[in-house]
């Protein structure tokens, strides 16, 4: 009999650490809902403390998941239990994540507490996160640098009041794979009742190693892994879902578990969580990757086309590769339209929402012969983008690019009503562009990223611009889909400073 691993997503909260990735609310709630599509058991929705716009997503997500679990992270304080508790109340399955850490180097330097205390307070918080939910998460932060008798000493005691999943993170990504498979053999060991609660790994890639260290924790033992889609998250990341899930899946033959994943949904997911954030994949990240099941060399194409698994351990469509469906086009009409979102799992706010995208469609459609389900989510993604009330509105604009002269842009927006024109050269037509909206807006705002990605293949592809802008130590990301990539580049600026605009930014998450 196999055993099930809980695979427990935090794209959302250790994600969400990753400069710049912050989310708002709406783009928080699309991620939770194609992670609850995807087959994730827990979803870490935020940090409830850290802000009221993060307690208000992890509210909004836990009123709108049945599934999987919603999930609050809390430092072992009185306030962030109750911030968490609170947060976490409409959810069907909601559970409070507590947290100290117990290495001497944090406890003697960050939290400036004495062991005792430490123990005390961790014990406290699991009982507060108990007033609220059965379902109770302690981690021991910095275990990896933690002294094995004082964590036997922490868990033994946090068991006992109450916390029903112990998660040892490798907070630092210090581990190797044979010394974090060895930590868990001897805490499981070790500790009383072990058998009673769920073991959970939480690695960090500092070195490459979160993936392989939480696969070694799984195999001594650990019934939950944390991880996030693409690998995003603080410093150089966390463990990849998709690397963990299909490691899982591909070596059964190795592993005695097995995960509730949809691991067809695994690339549109990480399609959806690369727009959103700005993160590009890398095309030879594993998995996700553009090129991860693209053979070059003639002799590994030979040896494909002759029985596909001379070079291919997985095979691309069981993780969501070439799914792309030619849904439609001109022709297309309104019910087909609704029926392919439906597909989608794409819930739209009223008739509407229905109206205006299905008008973006045609406009789409006019400009492009095949319309795929990447081009309707980004016409979503744009729908969400319009309701962030536009102070800055693209009224119309024009940019030209010759060889031998300096390029040119003009924009005309609406600005709170009013129209405004500028024009502007610049090193290339969006760099005249930009700066042709700057010459009007004057947002003080500094440019930290801009990035295009074709949203699917061909030189006809709409592209997906994101563009990150930070104001006083603020960071937004901007997002706009056009077949010109220059309108997309001005769409996606006008987004961030409207956002910008309407207070929808946020303080780094991290506390
Ligand atoms: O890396 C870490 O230790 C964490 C904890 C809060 C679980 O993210
Ligand atoms: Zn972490």
């Amino acid at each position: 009999m196999t055993d099930k691993l809980i695979i427990f997503d935090t794209t959302l909260r250790d994600g969400e650490q990753s400069p710049g990735a912050s989310m708002t609310k709406e783009e928080k709630l699309r991620i939770a809902r194609q992670l609850e599509k995807l087959g994730v058991d827990v979803i870490e929705a935020g940090f409830a403390a850290a802000s009221p716009g993060d307690a208000d997503a992890i509210h909004s997500i836990a009123k709108v998941i049945e599934r999987s679990t919603v999930c609050s992270l809390a430092r072992a304080s009185e306030k962030d239990v109750r911030a968490a508790g609170e947060a976490i109340k409409p959810a069907k399955h909601g559970r409070i994540h507590t947290f100290i850490a117990t290495s001497p180097i944090h406890m003697q330097h960050k939290l400036r507490m004495a062991p005792v205390d430490v123990v005390a307070r961790a014990v406290q918080a699991v009982h507060w996160a108990r007033e609220y939910t059965d379902d109770v998460e302690f981690s021991a932060e910095d275990a990896v640098r933690s002294d094995m008798d004082f964590l036997v000493r922490i868990f033994t005691e946090v068991i006992r009041a109450g916390a029903t999943t112990l998660n040892v993170p490798d907070t630092v990504g210090y581990s190797l794979p044979v010394l974090w498979g060895e930590r868990f053999k001897q805490l499981i060991a070790r500790v009383p009742n072990a058998d009673k609660v769920i073991w959970s790994t939480h690695c960090h890639n500092d070195l490459g190693m979160a993936s392989a260290n939480s696969l070694a924790a799984v195999m001594n033992g650990a019934r939950q892994v944390e991880c996030t889609i693409n690998g995003l998250g603080e410093r150089a990341g966390n463990a990849a879902l998709e690397e963990v899930v299909m490691a899982i899946k591909t070596r059964r033959d190795i592993f005695t578990c097995d995960t509730g994943i949809d691991t067809t949904q695994i690339v549109p997911t990480s399609k959806l969580v690369s727009s959103i954030t700005g993160y590009p994949v890398q095309p030879n990240k594993s998995i996700v990757g553009a090129n991860a099941f693209a053979h070059e060399s003639g002799i590994h194409q030979d040896g494909v086309l002759k029985h596909r698994q001379t070079y291919e351990i997985m095979r691309a469509e069981d993780v969501g590769w070439g799914a792309n469906k030619m849904v439609m086009g001109k022709h297309s009409g309104r019910a087909a339209f609704r029926a392919r979102l439906q597909e989608l799992g794409i819930v739209l706010d009223g008739e509407a929402a229905v109206n205006a995208a299905f008008a973006r469609f045609k406009d789409l459609a006019d400009k492009k012969h095949e319309i795929f389900d990447e081009d309707l989510q980004a016409l979503v993604s744009e729908g969400e983008v319009a309701q962030v009330s536009e102070h800055y509105r693209l009224v119309a604009m024009g940019a030209h690019s010759e060889t031998g002269s300096s390029p040119v842009a003009r924009v005309v927006l609406n600005v709170g009503g009013k129209e405004q024109q500028a024009d502007a050269q610049g090193g290339g037509p969006v760099d005249a562009t930009f700066k042709a909206i700057e010459a009007i807006a004057h947002s003080g705002t500094e440019l930290l990223l801009y990035s295009v990605n074709n949203i699917t293949s061909g030189t006809d592809a709409q592209g997906e611009v994101t563009v990150r802008l930070a104001k006083g130590g603020r960071v937004v990301n901007g997002q706009g889909a056009d077949t010109d990539i220059v309108v997309a580049s001005a769409k996606a600026y006008l987004n961030a400073l409207n956002k910008i605009q309407a207070g929808l930014q946020r303080s780094h998450p991290q506390l």
